[in-house]
């Protein structure tokens, strides 16, 4: 075996990942069933029209570095194998027939030792049920699922200039070594190695994302249209943040609160009754702008129900850590826990409430801080309680915020755990070797 690349497959993704490795200068057998698409690429040509692969193509055959064949040769040849052929939706399924004949071939062909790159989609659970078993009496091949993020027609720009190159390994902390120097001469950005289950997920979330971004786009689009703006214009200028944009994508997307505060549920709401007055209603109703909605709230009243199945019965009250909608900000108004402490009236359940803006505060800056707002101003004995307190007499707590190293060390310092824990960003364990029968 040489460090020649195998690719089979010779369709959009598998003459980008050709087209990307020729580039580079490695020496590449192809692969396809269609001998037609063989005979095209030793002439020079291929069907796909990625851009560059003409001239790739004939620097290539001019110095001996493309050969076709079949898988045989391949294997024979190449330390490593890209399979990239077809894994077709079927339903809400995928067909992995082709793909399966491919790894099947390998699985008995391929020598020990031999790196085979799964280029071809798989959905979320797939490898571990389908795929991986077909080299279980092989553990000595190195079987590799990349998800690959292609633009057709520029797939070869892509595979080398990804925004992001992931491999899904057995041993992420171990990959194998043929694999990373083959990252490190042909792909143009540093590998992250995951497991399996991490890649194909990896996968699915970013084409979901696009998919989201689209159909959003497309809703606002017609929405703006109807009321006179026109949407090119302002989602240049919505969306066209510099570095320090609040919506790159990155952020806000950590799963686990809700979102709440004085301007989001707000602007959501108002949005949906837009939706319901537009001549295209029908469409919104099962659009994502509309969903901006519905899944907050279904989410919201989700956490609250779990909270409160966990904490009732007890006896004993419910805890909440974090009542301001923000944290390191003294505004209780349509925070998250609001939400907690009225399903909590609303069944006459006790809830001690901690937010370091109110732990102590007296009862005149309290009624400042309610702005105006009665129900808040009414909740002075339940939210200004000690942090210790909360931790120590409730059954189930509810950390709604990211706790500071103070706030940790005084949770430490009580040497003892709620019942349920319901921890909605992150905060890890809070006490060494001892454990909350729940996490959120
Ligand atoms: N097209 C893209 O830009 C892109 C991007 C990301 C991921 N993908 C994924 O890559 C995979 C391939 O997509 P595509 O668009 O290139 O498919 P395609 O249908 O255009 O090409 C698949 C090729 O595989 C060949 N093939 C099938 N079985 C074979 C076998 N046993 N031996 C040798 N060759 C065989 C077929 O003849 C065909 O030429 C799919 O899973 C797709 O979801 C594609």
């Amino acid at each position: 075996m040489t460090s020649s690349v195998g690719v089979i497959g010779l369709g959009n993704m598998g003459v980008s990942v050709l087209g990307a490795c020729l580039h580079k200068g490695r020496s590449c057998v192809a692969v396809d069933l269609d001998r037609r698409k063989l005979a095209e690429l030793a002439a020079g040509r291929t069907v796909v029209p990625e851009h560059g692969i003409e001239a790739i193509l004939a620097t290539a055959l001019a110095e001996g570095r493309l050969q076709t064949g079949d898988t045989a040769k391949a294997t024979r040849d190449c330390a490593l194998v890209f399979v990239g052929v077809q894994t077709p939706a079927a339903g809400e399924q995928c067909d992995y027939t082709a793909l399966e004949a491919v790894l099947r071939e390998l699985a008995s062909t391929s020598p020990d030792g031999q790196v085979i790159v799964i280029g071809s989609t798989v959905f979320p659970g797939a490898l571990a049920a389908e795929i991986l078993p077909i080299f279980t009496a092989r553990p000595g091949l190195e079987v590799v699922y990349e998800p690959v993020f292609l633009r057709a027609g520029y797939g070869i720009d892509d595979y080398l200039r990804p925004g992001k190159l992931v491999a899904g390994t057995r041993n992420p902390a171990n990959p194998p070594a043929v694999l990373e120097r083959f990252f490190r001469d042909v792909v143009e950005v540093p590998a992250r190695y995951v497991g399996y289950a991490e890649a194909e997920w990896i996968k699915m979330i970013h084409n979901a994302w696009m998919g989201l971004k689209i159909s959003f786009a497309n809703e606002v689009g017609a929405l703006c249209t109807e009321h006179g703006v026109a949407p090119a214009d302002i989602i240049d200028i919505a969306f066209g943040e510099g570095a320090w944009g609040r919506l790159l994508t990155r952020s806000h997307m950590k799963p686990g609160p809700p979102y709440s505060g004085p301007c989001l549920p707000k602007d959501a709401q108002i949005l949906g009754g837009l939706l319901a007055a537009s001549k295209h209603h029908e469409w919104f109703e099962q659009g994502v702008c509309r969903a901006l909605r519905t899944s907050n709230e279904k989410h919201r009243q989700d956490l609250v129900q779990r909270w409160l199945n966990l904490g009732l019965g007890s006896g004993r009250p419910l805890g909440i850590i974090g009542t301001a909608f923000r944290p390191g900000f003294n505004e209780m108004r349509e925070s998250l826990a609001l939400d907690f402490i009225r399903a909590a009236q609303g069944v006459d359940a006790e809830v001690l409430a901690y937010d370091p803006m109110f732990e102590g505060i007296d009862r005149q800056a309290f009624a400042l801080a309610a702005r105006q707002n009665t129900f808040v101003e009414s909740l002075y004995d339940t939210v200004s309680q000690p942090l210790e307190r909360v931790w120590c007499d409730c059954e189930v707590v509810l950390v709604n915020r990211t706790l500071s190293d103070v706030e940790r060390r005084r949770i430490q310092a009580l040497g003892t755990v709620p019942r349920f824990v319901m921890d909605l960003y992150e905060n890890g364990p809070l006490q060494a070797g001892r454990r909350s029968e729940v996490a959120a």
